[in-house]
C-alpha cells in the first residue's frame, strides 16, 4: 500500500545511540515521515514512506493563511520482543472528527493505521528503551491549495513524523505548577476546542509565555461564558482528587477529549472509586486546596503522561496542592497506566494494539 523510498543518508546507528540517551521532547527527529496526499479528483492517493524532508509548499497555500491544519499525538512503545500503540483506533476516531470540524476530508481508519505501522516498522531502531521513554508519533494534515478565498480547500497532505521523546516536563517528576489565566480563554462553545487544530494551539501561546513569566509551566484555562469553570491545561487534561476518594474531571464539550483522559476514568471505575464527570470552579479548587479537601490534582496526556499539580498561581495568589507534593492516587494511577503501556500488567480492556514486525 506504501511506496518505499529509500534514504539516501539515513543516520548511522553511533548517532542514533547518542541521540536515543535523553532526548526529551519534540527535538529529536527520525529519518523518515509517511505521506498521503488527497485531492477533489483522485482522493487519497501517492502513499509513502520517504525520507523526512522539507515540504515545497506554495506561498498561496490556504494552510498559510486560514490554518486549516489538524494532528494527533500518539505514542509506540517497546514491549517484550514488540512494539505496540496505545489505542490507536482512538486517535483514529478523534483525527476524523477533527477533520469534519476543521470541513477536510477524513482519512479513513486503515491508512491512518497503515501509515503509522509502516513508519514505526521503519524506525524501529529509534523507539528508546529507557523506562519512561517512547516512539512519539505526530500525524497531522494540512491544506495545501493555492487559493486565497475563504472556503475549504480542495487539496490536503497527510503527513506522520516521529520523534523519539523521553519526560515532557524538564523538571521531569517534579510537580508541576499552572498558572491560572484570568485574560485569555482556549475555547468557546460552538468553537474548535473539542478538534486538535493547530490554531487552539496557536492562540494558548501568549497564555502560555504568561505562565512560564510566572514561574509556571503550564495553564490552566478557564471557560469563555463564565470563566469560572476549570477547562483543561494547553495540552493536558485535569483531574482532582478528593479526601472522600473522588476523582472529579471536567465534562466534555469544549474540551479536548484526551484518551490518557478516557483511559484513567476507565482505570478508576475498575478500582471502584467514585468518578465524576463534572464541572469544578476555580474559587472551589483553590478553597479546596487549602482546606485540605482536595488531596490531589494531577495533568494527564499522551506528551505529559501523568503530571501531578504541586501549586496554582494566579494575579494576586498562590496556593499548594495537596502539599506540594505527589500524591499516592496520582502515582498509582500513573503506574497502572504506563505499566499496561509497556507490557508489563494485563491489559484488561484490549487497549495495546501489536504492530506486526517484517
Ligand atoms: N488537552 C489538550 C489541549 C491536548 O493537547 C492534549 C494532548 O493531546 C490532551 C488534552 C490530552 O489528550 P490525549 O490524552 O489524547 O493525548
Ligand atoms: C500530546 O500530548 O500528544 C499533545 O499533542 C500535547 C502537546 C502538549 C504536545
Amino acid at each position: 500500500m506504501f511506496k518505499f523510498l529509500t534514504h539516501p543518508a539515513p543516520t548511522a546507528a553511533d548517532e542514533r545511540a547518542k541521540r536515543l540517551i535523553d532526548p526529551g521532547f519534540g527535538r529529536v527527529f527520525t529519518d523518515h515521515m509517511a505521506t498521503i496526499r488527497w485531492t477533489e479528483a483522485d482522493g487519497w492517493h501517492d502513499a509513502q514512506i520517504g525520507p523526512r524532508q522539507p515540504f515545497q509548499i506554495d506561498p498561496a497555500a490556504s494552510v498559510l493563511h486560514y490554518a486549516q491544519e489538524i494532528f494527533e499525538g500518539m505514542k509506540a512503545y517497546r514491549s517484550g520482543n514488540g512494539v505496540t500503540l496505545f489505542r490507536p483506533l482512538e486517535n483514529a476516531a478523534r483525527f476524523a472528527r477533527s477533520a469534519e470540524r476543521l470541513a477536510m476530508p477524513v482519512l479513513p481508519d486503515d491508512l491512518f493505521i497503515g501509515a503509522i505501522e509502516a513508519l514505526v516498522r521503519t524506525e524501529i531502531d529509534w523507539i528508546p528503551e529507557q523506562e519512561g521513554s517512547s516512539l512519539y508519533l505526530r500525524p497531522f494534515m494540512f491544506a495545501n491549495e493555492a487559493f486565497l478565498g475563504v472556503r475549504a480547500a480542495t487539496e490536503y497532505m497527510f503527513c506522520v513524523i516521529a520523534s523519539p521523546a523521553s519526560a515532557y516536563f524538564k523538571g521531569g517528576a517534579k510537580p508541576v505548577k499552572l498558572w491560572v489565566s484570568d485574560d485569555y480563554t482556549r475555547a468557546a462553545p460552538g468553537g474548535t476546542g473539542a478538534a486538535k487544530c493547530g490554531g487552539n494551539y496557536a492562540s494558548s501561546l501568549v497564555a502560555q509565555q504568561q505562565a512560564v513569566a510566572k514561574g509556571c509551566d503550564q495553564v490552566v484555562f478557564l471557560d469563555a461564558a463564565e470563566h469560572r469553570w476549570v477547562e483543561e491545561l494547553g495540552g493536558m487534561n485535569m483531574f482532582f482528587v478528593f479526601d472522600d476518594g473522588t476523582l472529579r474531571t471536567p465534562p466534555l464539550g469544549t474540551i479536548l477529549p484526551g484518551i490518557t483522559r478516557a483511559s484513567i476514568l476507565t482505570l478508576a471505575r475498575d478500582r471502584g472509586m467514585t468518578v465524576e464527570e463534572a464541572p469544578y470552579d476555580i474559587d472551589s479548587w483553590k478553597a479546596d486546596a487549602a482546606s485540605g479537601r482536595l488531596t490531589e490534582a494531577f495533568a494527564c496526556g499522551t506528551a505529559a503522561v501523568v503530571a501531578a499539580v504541586g501549586e496554582i498561581r494566579w494575579t494576586g495568589g498562590e496556593q499548594a496542592v495537596g502539599g506540594g507534593v505527589e500524591g499516592p492516587v496520582t502515582t498509582s494511577l500513573r503506574a497502572e497506566l504506563t505499566g499496561i503501556q509497556r507490557g508489563e500488567r494485563p491489559d484488561p480492556h484490549g487497549w495495546n494494539h501489536t504492530v506486526t514486525l517484517g
